[in-house]
């Protein structure tokens, strides 16, 4: 593909079929059961303010993936909402891995297995309003299948900004509806990922993936200051390859990257093609791919690195 050829829009319709292909199973509390049958209060504060924090897992093997790192990110959340998590590990552990055999056992996954697992915790209960109710927090488990994604992506540069001195940076909110929004504005630019900069004018991240680009030969990612989520894909990268981690990257430094790449837990390293609907050199290209195969080795060897 060549600088000036448009997107194709064949990676937009990924969020559709996720949607609807296999039956995800969800645990509420202790009970266990599809999706369509479980369901939390009308007046739980997850529902009526965005007052929870989550995690999404790849599931390898019927296994979630780096689940220690994911936990220990939950309990960073929680901290930074002052959410008291009333769950040991072992029982958090416990509950994702009844929640997998759960949508494993489901013939109607059986085209494409259990990809992903969400573990959400909320406020619980709650008076409507931000104040919070003196309850414990619900918890909520969710596995179903995951769609893979295409070989390589479109992004979109959005002008709305991440708020890197918002009282929650850098924890994993149910707060997304800016991130609804702006995702929202890259599909309809034929594109599967919105990247936004920080209020300084600073690369950050996508609505749900962290960013890479080479600049002057160097692998290069926005620092933690910057306000994006300290992804556990980005993490295990840094630990893989070598990485710059930089505050001064700006989307320009993305729009002419010979390459860039971005991560998830349910995209791994994902090439990116086309920024706003422009080619970049190559995709993937060998910084791409060097951390593309460091990371895929890791997870052949060791589930929870
Ligand atoms: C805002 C945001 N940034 C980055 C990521 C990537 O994090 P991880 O690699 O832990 O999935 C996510 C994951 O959903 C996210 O929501």
């Amino acid at each position: 593909m060549n600088r000036n050829q448009p997107v194709a829009a064949a990676d937009v319709g990924h969020t559709v079929a996720m949607s609807s292909t296999g039956t995800t199973w969800v645990r509420v509390a202790d009970h266990l059961a599809p999706a369509e049958q479980a369901t939390v209060g009308a007046l739980d504060h997850g529902v009526t303010v965005g007052d929870g924090i989550f995690e999404t897992c790849k599931v390898v093997d019927g296994t979630a993936f780096a689940l220690g790192r994911h936990l220990r990110r939950l309990r960073r959340s929680a901290a930074t909402l002052a959410l008291d998590l009333p769950w040991s590990d072992d029982a958090l552990r416990e509950a994702c891995a009844e929640t997998i055999a759960a949508a494993a056992g489901d013939p109607a996954n059986a085209p494409l297995g259990v990809g992903r697992l969400r573990l959400t915790v909320t406020g619980g209960a709650g008076p409507l309003g931000s104040d919070r109710g003196a309850v414990d927090p619900t918890l909520i488990v969710a596995a179903g299948p995951s769609v893979p994604w295409p070989a390589t992506t479109a992004v979109a540069t959005v002008a709305w900004t991440r708020n890197e001195r918002s009282a929650v940076a850098g924890a994993k909110t149910t707060s997304y509806a800016e991130n609804v929004v702006a995702l929202a504005e890259a599909h309809r630019r034929g594109a599967s990922e919105a990247i936004l900069a920080n209020t300084i004018g600073a690369l950050c991240e996508g609505t749900g993936s962290n960013v890479f680009v080479v600049v002057d030969g160097e692998l290069c990612t926005p620092s933690l200051t910057t306000g994006c989520l300290a992804g556990i894909t980005r993490e295990l990268v840094c630990e893989l390859v070598p990485v710059a981690e930089r505050d001064d990257l700006t989307l320009d430094h993305l729009r002419t990257a010979p390459e860039a790449f971005l991560t998830s837990s349910t995209r791994d390293v994902h090439p990116i093609a086309t920024v706003d609907g422009v080619a970049l050199a190559v995709a993937p290209g060998p910084r791409t791919a060097e951390a593309a195969a460091a990371f895929a080795a890791l997870e052949r060897t060791e589930l929870d690195p």
